[in-house]
């Protein structure tokens, strides 16, 4: 069964309350989802493995620990989940990034792919998958089907705010990737919107609304 991690951090909180007031415009909104999402690397790779290493210092020779495990493959679901690179990027600088295109039929909400271009390496990489919104979770299940597809099976979904709906299909469809998320909302409205939410994630981001 999927883990799902729900951070209360005050910071996170603080800036995500920002980020849902429609009042807030598209130079903030975009540099608080980059500032949450910094602060989201922090516990999506707390479990990391790390060995010891040999060091030494201006002062002596030491042990230290450095990362051991799978290479980080950041996949961003485009659009909205573009925005979400540059924090994390900052944090695991040599991390491959990915694109996977997809938009919600606003029809039948039904998730269509429209793009996939991925590290050569993938299937060897520890993928954070990235998209600020899981509603349905339509389009996350289909993004982590594609990366499985292709051979890929060490995947974290990283969202800012999830509905239950979401959660519980990522938990149906893939059991063995767990979920980060900054805030879990309560409900989808009949349009599919997360309710509070924060509206549209990609025309918020894009200035497109
Ligand atoms: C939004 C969001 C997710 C998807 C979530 O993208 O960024 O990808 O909807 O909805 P779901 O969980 O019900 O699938 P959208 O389809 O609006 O595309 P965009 O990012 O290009 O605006
Ligand atoms: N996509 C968004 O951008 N926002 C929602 O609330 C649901 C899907």
């Amino acid at each position: 069964m999927s883990k799902v991690h729900v951070f209360n951090h005050p910071l996170i909180q603080h800036k995500l309350s920002i980020m849902r007031d429609k009042n807030t415009g598209t130079k903030e909104f975009r540099e608080l989802l980059d500032e949450i999402s910094m602060l989201m690397v922090y516990e999506v790779t707390r479990d990391l493995p790390t060995e010891e290493i040999e060091v030494e210092t201006p002062i002596t020779l030491t042990k230290s620990r450095t990362l051991s495990g799978l290479p980080i493959g950041v996949i961003p679901i485009l659009r909205a989940g573009l925005g979400m690179v540059g924090g994390i990027m900052n944090l695991v600088p040599n991390a491959k990034i990915g694109h996977i295109g997809l938009y919600r039929d606003p029809e039948t909400l039904q998730p269509v792919e429209y793009y996939c271009k991925l590290p050569a390496d993938a299937e060897q990489r520890l993928l954070l998958v990235l998209d600020p919104m899981l509603a349905t979770g339509g389009s996350a299940s289909a993004a982590i089907r594609f990366l499985k597809q292709r051979g890929c099976n060490h995947i974290r979904l990283v969202n800012l705010i999830a509905a239950p709906e979401g959660v519980k299909r990522i938990e149906e469809d893939h059991p063995d990737v767990d979920i980060y998320v900054a805030a879990m909302d309560e409900k989808l409205n009949s349009h599919g919107y997360i309710v509070p939410g924060l509206g549209d994630a990609g025309d918020r981001l894009f200035g497109t609304k």
